[in-house]
């Protein structure tokens, strides 16, 4: 199984990035966790991380023809207003799970709505780097409940 993880924009700074809300882990050590997880449900990661809306728009067009089987995305603030990653993911389609490291629903009002939510098999939220993890397991069984062996 192949599966694309995407972060989106800010990302990068986990770890000194409101380390109250996001916690203290790095990205690295997310990846890493993600990686540990999939080397044993037998699963290859491609990891992505960028600022740009345009630039995770690419990676999932391409994500079909790279033979991706999924997609496990963190959106971070695109995920409250960009219609053009919503429709990059209802174009592709393939099967996507939404993970957000904060529980947003107790945040600011603005972080409560997902424009992505409503093309996404699911989502995991605040259960700090865990919803990635979390997230990736979701995944793998849906993939493998939808996928003839
Ligand atoms: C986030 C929540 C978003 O509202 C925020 O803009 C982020 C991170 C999360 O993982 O909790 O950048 O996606």
């Amino acid at each position: 199984m192949r599966i694309l993880v995407l972060h989106g924009p800010n990302l990068n700074l986990l770890g000194t990035r409101e380390p109250d809300i996001y916690g203290r882990q790095t990205l690295d050590d997310i990846n890493m966790r993600l990686r540990e997880l999939a080397a044993k449900e037998n699963t290859e990661l491609c990891i992505v991380q960028s600022n740009h809306e345009g630039a995770l728009i690419d990676e999932l067009h391409t994500a079909r023809e790279a033979h991706f089987d999924g997609v496990l995305i963190n959106p971070g603030a695109l995920t409250h207003y960009s219609y053009a990653l919503r429709d990059a993911i209802a174009a592709v389609g393939l099967p996507t799970v939404e993970v957000h490291l904060s529980n947003v629903h107790k945040r600011e009002k603005f972080r409560r709505r997902s424009v992505l939510a409503a093309v996404c098999i699911g989502q995991v939220i605040g259960f700090g780097w865990r919803s990635y993890t979390l997230g990736l397991k979701g995944l793998i069984a849906y993939l493998t409940d939808v996928t003839p062996a």
